[in-house]
């Protein structure tokens, strides 16, 4: 049957049917293969977009914007301090003034229900650029990052570690369960994903021919895993507090080389970004000095490591969002 995504929003894979994330992954290899052909395809001249941060962002505001551009779109960013939203004016109230003026809104914020409800009301696509629950363009550049490299994505081992309740994990969850890929999260008990979405989880993997596990055993769940994958400890958003606690229950739960020996030789480390795998950050040199953790989420041999695909994964964001700018667009 032909896809169609034309007019729709872009706020959660939950969304989306296992046809519908084929055809944009399909659609962001073509645009990947024109960019590197350096074959114009401004498809969307006369076009604007506005990317709305209300969190700071390198990846993904990069991403819309030089994918914007491409399509020969007009782009506007407004950061969390430049605009009335939140402030002095609702959520529904920036939504219709942006749909009048916008052809399509990127919205990276808190909670999921605000990009949900600027999307009820702006009158155009609203595109998710990442919440507290999930960040669905980056699962798109994870997927066709999986599929360059093993070919396929039916079938493959993905373990996740670390915090599993937050977007990236709740995320890669759902989006694993969508496209038959064997999900593990390995994690403390206390960081597992909400029994609601695990559920909904492994409902989608019964009809995909994937599978959703949940382990403690960092053992158990490395072995024999064609991908190990990780997000910093602490989430844009979460207070500095939360720190000491994080490190105590993540720091078994790090990607070091026992943890890849562990793994397939033919193993991918993977890393939505930024990651805090030495102290060359402001952040990474005062939690290394603090709680003398110098590395966090990834030792800086895995990360820099030729398993390590991370900056793939960072390239793709820009093919998958102008894939998904493009099919609700055109
Ligand atoms: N991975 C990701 O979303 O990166 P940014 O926070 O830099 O956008
Ligand atoms: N979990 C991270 C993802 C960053 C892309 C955060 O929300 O900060």
């Amino acid at each position: 049957m032909p896809v169609n995504i034309r007019g729709r929003h872009f706020l959660k894979l939950l969304d989306y049917s296992p046809a519908e994330i084929r055809y944009l992954l399909d659609l962001a290899k073509n645009f990947k293969a024109m960019k590197r052909a350096g074959t114009p395809h401004k498809y969307l001249e006369g076009k604007n977009i506005v990317l709305l941060f209300e969190k700071t962002s390198t990846r993904t505001r990069c991403a819309f914007e030089v994918a914007g551009y491409d399509l020969g779109m007009g782009v506007t960013y407004l950061d969390p301090g430049s605009s009335q939203m939140g402030k002095k004016e609702s959520i529904a109230d920036t939504a219709r003034v942006l749909g009048r003026m916008y052809d399509g809104i990127e919205y990276r914020g808190f909670s999921q229900d605000l990009v949900e409800e600027l999307a009820k009301y702006a009158g155009v696509p609203v595109w998710n650029g990442l919440t507290d629950q999930f960040h669905p363009t980056q699962m798109l550049a994870d997927l066709l990052t999986m599929e360059e490299k093993f070919g396929c994505l039916k079938g493959l081992k993905f373990t996740y570690m670390g915090d599993a309740r937050n977007n990236m994990g709740n995320s890669l969850m759902i989006a694993c369960a969508k496209m038959g890929i064997h999900f593990t999260a390995c994690a403390p008990r206390e960081l597992f994903p909400a029994a609601g979405l695990v559920e909904t989880a492994k409902e989608l993997a019964a009809e995909s021919g994937g599978s959703v596990t949940l382990t403690e055993d960092v053992s158990a769940g490395t072995r024999d895993a064609d991908v190990l994958y990780t997000d910093i400890w602490v989430s844009m958003g979460e207070p500095d507090e939360v720190w000491e606690e994080r490190i105590r229950l993540l720091r078994p739960y790090q990607v070091n080389a026992a943890a890849m020996a562990n793994a397939r030789p033919t193993a991918l480390f993977m890393h939505c970004l930024p990651s805090f795998h030495d102290t060359r950050t402001t952040i990474g040199a005062e939690i290394a000095e603090k709680f003398g953790v110098p590395e966090m989420e990834v030792t800086d041999e895995v990360f820099e490591s030729p398993q390590s695909v991370v900056f793939d994964e960072a390239e793709n964001r820009m093919h998958t969002i102008k894939a998904v700018i493009y099919a609700t667009l055109c």
